[in-house]
This record gives structure tokens, C-alpha cells and sequence, in this order.
């Protein structure tokens, strides 16, 4: 256990402050950077630690010299639990020295991990602490395979908790309903997906080719774009229809229900039959918008480029 000593007369924020530290020492009791910040806040903020605490402090290798004194003090006693230990100082102790854990990806209540051979039969172990420690996790799997297939989902292995892939992911506000085993999505493309949608105006005519479960389409949608989405993939296109109408607001919907427009053939085919006729039609009309073709297939795209050929003038 450790002994923590704050002044009786201080304020919520140096509890605070001192519930920090104690959560420092019991984390991490043998490296002291952050509980020496956290000990000068402490003292920013007049509270006084006397010298039995000094010396306890000093055993952590902390120094705060003579000026504090004892003064109306208040003694806890902490019991060191699991509980008190994160999520990484569980995995430290608990997989052999110097093991390379990968970091995680978080989608909806599911954590993914793409385990290294060699951390493999931890699986199980790394699993159920990640459930243990972190509330919003239910599930969690390893990528056991490349995406390799056509529709760029791979195979997954349950680590730990429920076998539910369905999940609903939340991207800079919007909602992403999605089955994690049988579409392609990945929640570190989030700020491309942002930075693209950032260089689109209302009005805008949008073709998204590939568009997966719509981490384009629909932020396209939502900022008043007029946007056509497609995905080969017969999952990902029903819940790419889902989540365009599920981020529409209901009067949206009623007044424009050709707003959402999901489409579910082959990227090519697309282009041929939805975007060229829409584009010649704007052309024609005098449209003076952008009009943007989005194709996140990485490797292939640049295959696609010519089917607009004929298509589109410039
Ligand atoms: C890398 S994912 C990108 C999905 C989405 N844009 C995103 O950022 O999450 C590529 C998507 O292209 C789809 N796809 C693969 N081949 C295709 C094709 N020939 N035509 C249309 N879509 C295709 C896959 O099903 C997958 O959903």
C-alpha cells in the first residue's frame, strides 16, 4: 500500500491533484517525471506534506526540500489493486520482458489488433485484460490475414469477449453502423477521410466509387454535397445506405428523398452508368461546382483511371 498525505484545508482541485500522484506512484512507482509535475502543482498550490511524507516521497526518489511543513494533515491509506494498475502496466508485468505489443485500433466496441507472431499465444491473455481495463470494449480480435480479397475485410480471430462484429463506430460525429468480419474499415483513416471532405462545398456533385460503409459519402452528404456512392461489396453497400440515412436529419429525408443515392456494382460499371451521364447532364447545364470522383482502393485505382476516358472532357 502507499501512504498519501494531502492538506486537510485544500481544495477539490488539490485532492485532485493529489489523487494524481497517488495514481503515479502506484502505476508506475519507479519513474518519477510525471509525479514530480504533479508534486509541483501540489506545491503551487500551498499544500504541505510533512516530514515523515518527505521522506517517503524522498524514497521515490522525489525531492521537494525543507519549505513544506506539517499542517492540519490528512492520512490515506491506499490498498494497491488491479484496478489501481492501467492497461499497460498490466500488459509489462504480465508478458515476458521486452515483448513488442502493437498498439490497437478501437472500432465501435471492438478493439483490433494485428498481434506479431511471436506475442500470438499471449492472445488470449492481452484479450481479457483489454476487456478488464477498458469499459467501452466487448470484443476483441486479431487480424489473422492480409487484406488481400476483393472486398479488403480479413479474416478475424476472437481474442476475448462476445463473438459481435456488429458494432456502431462514431467518426468526427457521425455514426458508422458496420459488421468488422464483412466490410473494409479502418478508424486510423479518419483524418484523411476529414481532410478530404474539408476541400467539398455545398453542392457540390460527389462519385464515391469504393465507398465502403460511407466514411466519405456521408460526411459529403451530411455537409449538403449532392453525392452518388457505390461498393461492390453487397454488406458494405446495404450498410452504406444505412448510414447515409441514419446521419440525415428526418425533415432532410422526407423533403429530398433522392438525396441517398447507394449504388452496389463494380467500380467501373459505376462510372460508365451513373457518374458519365450525371456529369455530361452538369456539363450541359452549366454547373459551376466541383465535381469529384473519390476512389480509396489503394494499389488498384489508379487502374480505374481509365474507364474515365470518354467520360469526362477534362
Ligand atoms: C479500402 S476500402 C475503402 C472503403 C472506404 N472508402 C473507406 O475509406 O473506409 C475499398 C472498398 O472498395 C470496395 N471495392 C473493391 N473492389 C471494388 C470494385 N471493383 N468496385 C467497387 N468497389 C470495390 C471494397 O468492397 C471496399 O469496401
Amino acid at each position: 500500500s502507499v501512504q498519501a498525505t494531502c492538506f486537510a484545508g485544500a481544495g477539490v482541485e488539490d485532492r485532485r491533484a493529489l489523487g494524481r500522484f497517488i495514481d503515479c506512484l502506484l502505476t508506475d512507482a519507479g519513474a518519477t517525471d510525471s509525479s514530480i509535475s504533479i508534486l509541483r502543482e501540489i506545491r503551487r498550490r500551498q499544500s504541505l506534506l510533512n516530514q515523515a511524507e518527505l521522506a517517503h516521497l524522498a524514497e521515490f526518489g522525489v525531492n521537494l526540500g525543507d519549505k513544506l511543513q506539517a499542517d492540519q494533515l490528512e492520512t490515506r491509506t491506499v490498498a494497491v489493486t488491479y484496478e489501481h494498475y492501467s492497461l499497460s502496466a498490466v500488459l509489462d508485468r504480465l508478458l515476458p520482458p521486452n515483448t513488442q505489443l502493437s498498439s490497437f485500433s478501437v472500432v465501435g466496441h471492438i478493439a483490433h489488433f494485428n498481434l506479431k507472431e511471436e506475442v500470438l499465444p499471449y492472445g488470449q491473455l492481452i484479450g481479457q485484460v483489454v476487456i478488464s481495463k477498458l469499459p467501452n470494449i466487448r470484443t476483441v480480435v486479431n487480424k489473422r490475414s492480409q487484406i488481400n480479397n476483393e472486398y479488403r475485410n480479413f479474416e478475424l480471430e476472437l481474442l476475448a469477449g462476445e463473438p459481435n462484429y456488429v458494432t456502431l463506430h462514431k467518426e468526427y460525429g457521425l455514426e458508422f453502423e458496420l459488421d468488422f468480419s464483412k466490410v473494409y474499415w479502418n478508424s486510423r483513416l479518419s483524418t484523411e477521410h476529414h481532410r478530404v471532405v474539408e476541400k467539398l462545398r455545398p453542392g457540390d456533385l460527389v462519385f464515391d466509387l469504393c465507398a465502403g460503409v460511407g466514411p466519405f459519402a456521408v460526411p459529403a452528404l451530411k455537409l449538403g454535397a449532392t453525392v452518388f456512392a457505390n461498393d461492390l461489396n453487397p454488406t458494405a453497400h446495404s450498410y452504406l445506405e444505412a448510414n447515409l440515412r441514419r446521419n440525415l436529419r428526418k425533415s432532410q429525408l422526407i423533403s429530398q428523398p433522392e438525396l441517398v443515392k447507394a449504388f452496389n456494382m463494380d467500380a467501373r460499371e459505376f462510372v460508365a452508368g451513373v457518374l458519365a451521364p450525371r456529369y455530361a447532364e452538369a456539363v450541359a447545364s452549366g454547373f459551376e461546382q466541383q465535381v469529384v470522383a473519390i476512389a480509396n482502393l489503394p494499389g488498384m485505382a489508379v487502374d480505374l483511371l481509365d474507364c474515365f476516358v470518354g467520360c469526362v472532357k477534362e
